[in-house]
């Protein structure tokens, strides 16, 4: 195909046309304008696999799509850690989405998981806004390096599935910008995705859809996207207020109603066809990108999916993602001489290995843990099996399953039992209502524990579940999550030490659901969720409050250990490093890491700061860099991170910007959020930032401020009654005055300064 000439095509659009384009075709098709030869392009989901659907569309996952290959969800390739790992994911799902003719993935999903109980868990990457950024770019860099575009999704504030479509969350500004929106902006300024898909809800009262300050003010103004805004499918409301707010793709099609409307408000005058121009350009801008990536790879630019490669890299990907909790004994991995073992529960051999809904893929084929197991030990190996339970089974017996899995786990030399939690649990859709496992799972592992005091736990489920009420039953427990088509494989491949774990917790593994953040404030009511933990999701906030949890952010055991040392901290002298987005490059943190053990494995050094000095509430530490390294056994590395101003700054409302406070800041290494190996104080020697002044500013704020200060000061020694500076001298004097608006006290005083000092010492900064 010939690329396009979007200008010229501007020109050439009647106002019809254009806003022709502005509304899907279909299910999963752009529209197109045949006349001037502008094609239709084709978009499916989606995060973890292509669901490509080749007949009539659904957007609910109970459509059949072409098979492809079902990498580790979301959830899983969080816990990797690996920015690598993850763009080849990405780039495998590029691949297949060009082979099939899908300009357009719809992914990924990097939405912050608040709360353990979101249904949609499973499709998002962590509670940290710094790894979801990162390993979202990951993805992103991925799939685009193959001339497919991605969808980032969903913006903004989409947490949750309860009443997805209306539900309004309330977040103060500090929130959005240092948690909920950090992870967005970190993928549109690294890896310019070709679109962005807006959010079912809203976001303080406005749909994020029609959402001009989301869309336009921050994606655009402040990020620089320059790519096409896309609407969750069904998602527009009014879709002339969604254009005016920088929407520019309704999606589905929307049966020429959103053009009709959109038609109906320019010739009213109600909306402005410089804004129809503009989201018809950006469209013209993706079908163009999307011709080029074709051409690319019709000239063998870019590869065509195999399916056996991409299996195997499934495969190698959900091994990196598994999270070895805990392990005792140590029982993992299996001992080489093991004769006989017993695998207990369902899900050895029908593994749960994605999500329900729009994400949902046709796998190309599925390993279950079962027959790989029996095939990697051999024949010299007795393995039996007892299901244990039925998964999503109305009919199963639970009473003769039980005592079946007694009576196998009693005789082994190591019992292997496959936990997690039915399809019916978590889904797009709906939220979960606690985050157990299901009963009759629990009953068999204690059932099993009495019965052998050597068990192994391997569990599968999209979101964190509830460990503190069984784990005393389990020596080792290995978290998998759903690790795509290849997941049971992988399972395997860790528990007989082929590949040594390296996932690590992306979120925390709270005691109890009372226990979470959002406890008292989710799912809402009324269409109304209010975001009132603030910043303090995650191990942000387990740490402020100082709570103990089963498993933190960040852990994950090894078959081998590492030491850290030679911890290096240098707060450079002036900017460091060139400014960028994040500001100015201002510590260089660098530290050895040795694996001091006897295998190969690779450490996941984390990198956290806390700001001790900080004039604002703020979390005890922060993730500010993580690193997945591999080393041999014996075998050291140097580990290096440069905190740039981004990173030690806060967001301030009425600064209306980040700012950097003063003083001393922690910067601390370790294995986990709770495994802090080495730590160092530094002290940033920075001006206090200036708070902009204002009618309503206090006393305080004048005489912190750089130029006000001396202002003030000033004037408060020639004032008509007298020099009042001596007044300052006294610092208890100062501390409480500090509070009251200045023009409190300047109604106050009265003559001793006259009443015009404000709108004089306002004017002599130019201040209205
Ligand atoms: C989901 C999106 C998905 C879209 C298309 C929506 O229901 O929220 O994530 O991309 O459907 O299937």
């Amino acid at each position: 195909m010939q690329p396009l000439d979007p200008p010229a095509l501007l020109a050439e659009l009647t106002l019809e046309e254009k806003t022709s384009l502005l509304s899907g075709s279909g299910f999963w098709h752009t529209r197109a304008v045949d006349r001037l030869g502008i094609p239709s392009i084709m978009v499916s989901d989606g995060p973890h696999g292509l669901r490509k659907q080749a007949g009539p569309g659904d957007h609910v996952g109970s459509g059949e799509s072409v098979p492809a290959t079902c990498f580790p969800t979301a959830a899983a390739l969080g816990s990797s850690f690996d920015v690598d790992l993850v763009r080849r994911v990405g780039v495998a799902i590029g691949e297949e989405a060009r082979t099939q003719g899908v300009s357009v993935v719809l992914g990924p999903g990097i939405n912050i998981k608040r709360t353990p109980l979101c249904g949609r868990n499973f499709e998002y990457l962590s509670e940290d806004p710094l790894v979801s950024g990162e390993l979202g770019a990951a993805l992103v860099h991925g799939i685009q390096s193959q001339g497919v575009g991605a969808s980032l999704k969903h913006f903004a504030v989409n947490n949750q599935e309860t009443d997805r479509l209306r539900i309004s969350a309330v977040v103060d500004e500090r929130t959005l910008r240092e948690i909920y929106l950090a992870g967005f902006e970190r993928v549109v300024r690294t890896a310019r995705p070709w679109t962005v898909m807006c959010s079912y809800n809203r976001v303080n009262g406005v749909y994020a859809s029609q959402h001009r300050w989301l869309l336009t003010e921050v994606l655009r103004g402040e990020w620089g996207f320059d790519g096409l805004v896309v609407s969750d499918w069904g998602a527009v409301d009014d879709p002339v207020a969604a254009v005016a707010a920088g929407l520019d793709l309704e999606m589905p099609s929307s049966q020429g109603t959103g053009p009709a409307r959109i038609l109906e408000a320019v010739a009213s005058g109600a909306l402005s066809d410089t804004v129809v121009d503009a989201a018809a350009a950006r469209l013209l801008r993706l079908v163009d990108r999307a011709l080029a990536g074709e051409t690319r790879a019709a000239t063998g630019d870019a590869a065509t999916g195999d399916a056996d490669a991409h299996h195997d890299l499934a495969r190698a990907a959900a091994g990196e993602c598994a999270v070895l909790l805990k392990n005792e004994g140590p029982l993992l991995p299996l001992d080489a001489g093991v004769r006989h073992v017993a695998v207990v529960g369902e899900f050895a051999r029908s593994p749960r290995y994605q999500g329900a809904g729009s994400s949902k893929v046709t796998p190309t084929r599925v390993d279950d843990a079962l027959t790989t197991l029996r095939a990697r030990l051999g024949d010299g190996v007795r393995v039996d099996f007892a299901p244990g339970f039925g998964v999503d089974d109305p009919e199963a017996d639970d009473a003769a399953l039980l005592a079946e899995a007694v009576e196998t786990a009693a005789g082994a030399e190591v019992v292997l039992v496959f936990l997690g939690l039915p399809a019916s649990f978590e889904s797009e859709g709906f939220d979960r209502d606690h985050m157990d496992l299901p009963v009759e799972q629990v009953r068999v592992l204690e059932a099993v524990g009495a019965a052998n005091d050597r068990v192994v736990v391997a569990l599968a489920n999209g979101s964190v579940v509830a460990t503190a009420g069984w784990e005393g039953h389990a020596g080792a427990i290995l978290e998998g999550w759903l690790g795509g088509q290849a997941g049971g494989a992988a399972i395997v491949d860790v528990l007989v030490g082929d590949v040594n774990p390296s996932g690590r917790l992306a979120e925390t593994i709270p005691l109890r659901l009372a226990d979470t953040p959002a406890f008292t404030n989710f799912p809402g009511s009324d269409s109304e969720v209010v975001y009132g933990e603030r910043i303090f999701v995650g191990y942000r906030y387990y740490d402020l409050v100082d709570r103990p949890v089963s498993f933190p952010f960040g852990h994950g055991l090894s078959y081998t250990t590492f030491e850290y040392s030679d911890l290096d901290v240098v707060v450079v002298d002036g900017p460091g490093s060139p400014a960028d987005w994040r500001g100015a490059g201002r510590i260089e943190v660098s530290l050895r890491v040795t694996n001091t053990g006897a295998r190969a494995g690779k450490e996941v050094v984390q990198l956290y700061v806390g700001a001790a000095d900080a004039a604002a509430p703020r979390p005890v530490r922060e993730l500010r860099g993580f690193d997945k390294v591999a080393l041999e056994s014996g075998e050291s590395t140097v580990v290096s991170f440069t905190l740039f101003d981004r990173d030690l700054s806060r967001w301030s409302t009425r600064a209306g910007g980040w700012v950097l406070d003063p003083g001393a800041f922690e910067v601390a290494v370790g294995a986990s959020s709770r495994d802090i190996r080495l730590g160092a104080t530094v002290v940033v020697d920075v001006p206090r930032p200036a708070l902009p002044l204002g009618r309503g500013s206090t006393f305080g704020e004048w005489l912190d401020h750089p130029v006000g200060h001396d202002l003030l000061i000033e004037a408060l020694r020639i004032g008509p009654g007298g020099d009042l500076t001596p007044l300052l001298e006294d610092p208890e004097t100062v501390k409480m005055l500090s509070s009251f608006p200045l023009t409190r006290l300047v109604t106050m005083l009265g003559d001793a300064v006259g009443s015009a000092l404000v709108d004089r010492l306002l004017a002599q900064l130019s201040i209205p």
